[in-house]
């Protein structure tokens, strides 16, 4: 039996390194994987609840899904959609809210730093809340229980919500009978948080970032402002806690990768170690590049791909949510 993977990304902005190494390189790797079936999608609902201008968001959710197939994601072999083209993923939000707590929503981390914000800023703890935002784990825990996920392969920043997808489904399972399968979340550990160029998470609310289709010189641009200590050309430097190198790591050949070691070792300055990052990025990125900047051209040709995948998603969450429905006791 293969093992069902599942990741989605959020259409708020340009695709990031964090979102890069975080989520989408891993997941990648998994659904070139015999032993996994993978089912990748655009969360664009998840990005409604930052309100986005009409054709922000339909540019973001067209970006989003470019950078995938760009990186090389095949949708004949991957299950690749648009949330909002699945309708029954809104279906089951509400019933998995029906049991969900709201003092566990009141812990999630989205809200509970917003509400922590404004009670710092002597505002009501709830300025700014929307319900969806408040309730946002519990669509999250939509998406992966209805496609009968198993692993999903995410930043540190969202082990969280699979916990909480994870509840709802025990929390189900117990009131209903068994139902779901219990998701497991997977984290690069060595880059389990990209930080960002102001030495906060790389985030794409905090506009500190790198992003990954950035023309060549402005993104060279961008790694020099990368913070680094003060140790002169000449000083040897330790590769582990530098950012440069891990970056370096995840363009790099494992070849490339031990001679870089080295040359931390004897010395090599920042600003050289920071060239020749942007170089091995270069030689990985310069294709897909050129491929996400036709894909971003044709969207009739990525909406076509989207809606295809959208029926495949359907294949398994319509007769998945009318089993749902008869557990709860709805009649058909
Ligand atoms: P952002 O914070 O930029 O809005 P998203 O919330 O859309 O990013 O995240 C999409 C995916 O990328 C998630 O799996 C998230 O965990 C991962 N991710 C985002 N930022 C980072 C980071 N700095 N380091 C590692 N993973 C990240
Ligand atoms: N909440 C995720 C983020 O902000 C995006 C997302 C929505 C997601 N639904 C998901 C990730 C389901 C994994 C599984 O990055």
């Amino acid at each position: 039996m293969k093992k069902n993977v599942l990741t989605g990304i959020k259409p708020t902005g340009d695709i990031h390194l964090g979102n890069y190494i975080g989520a989408i390189k891993p997941a990648i790797a998994l659904s070139k994987n015999e032993h996994y079936q993978s089912a990748y999608f655009v969360a664009d609902y998840h990005a409604l609840t930052n309100v986005p201008g009409r054709e922000e968001y339909k540019d973001h959710s067209c970006k989003v899904a470019a950078t995938w197939l760009a990186l090389g994601l095949d949708p004949t072999k991957t299950i690749f959609y648009r949330q909002s083209d699945v309708p029954e993923i809104f279906e089951l939000t509400w019933i998995l809210s029906c049991l969900a707590s709201k003092g566990l929503m009141n812990r999630a981390h989205a809200y509970k730093a917003l509400a922590d914000s404004n009670l710092d800023r002597g505002r009501d703890r709830d300025f700014g809340v929307n319900m969806g935002l408040f309730t946002y784990p519990v669509l999250m825990a939509a998406d992966i229980l209805l496609l009968k996920t198993d692993i999903v392969p995410v930043g540190k920043d969202q082990i969280q919500h699979i916990e909480i997808a994870r509840d709802l489904a025990d929390t189900f399972n117990k009131t209903y009978g068994d139902t779901f399968s219990l998701p497991q979340y997977q984290v690069e550990e060595n880059t389990a948080v990209l930080l960002g160029l102001d030495g906060r998470k790389m985030s794409k609310s905090y506009k500190n970032t790198i992003p990954l289709f950035e023309e060549s010189k402005k993104r060279q641009k961008l790694i020099n402002k990368i913070k680094t200590d003060s140790s002169p050309p000449g000083a040897c430097k330790d590769p582990y806690t530098s950012i440069i190198f891990s970056l370096y790591q995840e363009f790099a050949s494992a070849n490339e990768v031990l001679i870089m070691r080295e040359r931390y070792e004897n010395g090599i300055s920042w600003g050289e170690a920071k060239q020749e990052l942007g170089k091995v990025m270069n030689d990985v990125l310069e294709e897909p590049r050129e491929t996400y900047l036709e894909l971003i051209n044709a969207p009739k040709k990525l909406n076509e791909i989207l809606l295809e995948g959208a029926e495949k998603a359907r294949a398994i969450s319509v007769p998945f949510l009318k089993e749902i429905r008869e557990k709860i006791g709805l009649l058909s």
